[in-house]
């Protein structure tokens, strides 16, 4: 526990950026859904089960197959986590010139995909952007905008299409089967790669079976196997759905492609039978993946993160509608109409909440997703300005989410006396982890003459 007081003077010490804090001055941690589960009985069961051989461990294979079984792919190649699937299927796959459209791409992909020299192109339903407005699946593709970019740019620009289940950027919002099925055929038709950011698969399935007819009576393991048969391949954090604390993998249906990526994996992660893991890693994401698709588990999530969701909304919070799968996020935009985006509303409330009661959360806004990301200073703004409230899996209780919605509310019923912020250091990419801000209203006092700055803090 912590009083207000050390609160103000860590967020001090941290320049204002939630990552920047240590976990110990944190009372309630919604920064992140990744790698933050607490593992089950049979994951550590597994745990100790862990081969440490260098090449051909037996927890390699009870790994192997237990993302066979759930994903279906010829080829599995595990990684140290999600990203560094991605680094390795971009470096392969991409190069300056092409374009690489998904329903959103999250910040770590989107980076990845220019650090390339290509580009990654976000192609949403405009329902999307309406953080209000309710619709069942408001993570699914433009296939419209798809069909335009591929006769505007030519299918031989495009190296892959990707689709990330669920959409994490913009509310952890499902995709339907309908839509993967859709887009699985312009890309057949145009002979295009359709690749799936995996890390919430279990979810997104469970989505299809509430709300997507003639899915009720499949299992959850049923329809996430219906989504991969429609992919080529996948990237995947088993930080997320595999219930792991570190881990990832990388798969795909081509041998050629699979070889290459294998080559590249032993340069820079390891031999392909651990990838950057210890033996004990894989075993642990071999029991999670399939307790993820536990329906009385997944049932619980939505029904707590629901009840969170339901309660702020029902105060006056906008929030996004619906609730996502693994977090709640809040219109920050609309919530702080006064705070302009290039003083970062998301950042200003995600401050506001730690310090009112040591919540951490996550700004998902102009400070992560500003178009360039780049140290220029003339960046058009994100689309939305969200603040993430991401659950922890199998973490918190009824009563921590009670008191995470007694804190939201005691910061709206003040709101208004909230003001924005400034970056005063930013490294070339990725800022939001390690940027430094700064409130907007001393940065402004500071060059101000001596004279004014009087009258302001007066
Ligand atoms: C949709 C999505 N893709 C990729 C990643 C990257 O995964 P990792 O953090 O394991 O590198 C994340 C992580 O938050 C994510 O949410």
């Amino acid at each position: 526990m912590t009083t207000r007081e050390q609160r103000d003077a860590y967020l001090k010490e941290a320049w204002y950026n939630l990552f920047l804090l240590r976990a110990e001055d944190v009372i309630i941690d919604l920064l992140t859904d990744s790698g933050t589960a607490a593992m089950s009985s049979e994951q550590w069961a597994g745990i100790m089960r862990g081969d440490e051989s260098y090449a051909g461990s037996s927890s390699f294979y009870r790994f192997e197959a237990s993302v066979r079984e759930v994903f279906g792919f010829k080829h599995v190649i595990p990684m140290h986590q999600g990203r560094a699937a991605e680094r390795i299927l971009f470096s392969v796959m991409c190069k300056p010139g092409q374009v690489i459209p998904n329903n959103t791409h999250f910040d770590t992909t989107r980076a990845n995909i220019e650090y390339t020299g290509a580009e990654a192109l976000d192609l949403p339903i405009p329902e999307f952007y309406e953080p209000a407005l309710s619709h069942p699946f408001k993570g699914n593709m433009d296939t419209e905008a798809l069909r335009r970019l591929i006769g505007r740019v030519g299918p031989g620009r495009i190296p892959l299409v990707m689709l990330t289940v669920t959409s994490n950027s913009g509310g952890g919002q499902p995709v339907s089967m309908a839509n993967l099925r859709e887009v699985r055929d312009i890309c057949s038709r145009y002979g295009i790669p359709l690749y799936l950011d995996a890390c919430r698969f279990a979810e997104n399935a469970y989505f299809i079976k509430l709300r997507e007819e003639g899915y009720q009576e499949k299992s959850v393991k049923e329809i996430a196997r219906e989504m991969f048969e429609l992919a080529d391949g996948c990237t995947m954090s088993a930080k997320k759905d595999g219930l792991a604390n570190i881990g990832g993998f990388l798969c795909t249906n081509d041998d050629l492609l699979a070889q290459q990526e294998k080559d590249l994996l032993i340069l820079t992660e390891g031999f392909p039978t651990y990838g950057g893991l210890a033996g004990r890693d894989l075993d642990a994401i071999a029991v999670g993946l399939q307790e993820v698709l536990h329906e009385d588990y997944l049932e619980y999530r939505f029904a707590s993160i629901g009840y969170l969701g339901r309660h702020i909304a029902g105060a006056g919070v906008p929030i996004v509608e619906p609730p996502g799968g693994h977090a709640i996020y809040i219109d920050a935009k609309a919530m702080l109409p006064h705070i302009p985006s290039d003083q970062f509303p998301g950042q200003a409330l995600a401050v506001e909440l730690y310090r009112e009661a040591g919540i951490r959360s996550c700004e998902i806004g102009s400070v992560m997703h500003s178009a360039g990301n780049t140290h220029d200073e003339e960046k058009k703004p994100a689309a939305m300005e969200l603040v993430r409230l991401a659950i922890p899996h199998r973490v918190y209780t009824q009563s921590h989410v009670d008191y995470v919605i007694e804190a939201i509310l005691q910061v709206y019923d003040r709101r208004e006396s909230i003001g924005g912020y400034r970056i005063v250091q930013q490294p070339p990419f990725l800022r939001h982890f390690s940027a430094r801000f700064e409130p907007y209203t001393s940065s402004l006092a500071r060059r101000l003459p001596a004279y004014a700055n009087s009258i302001l803090v007066a």
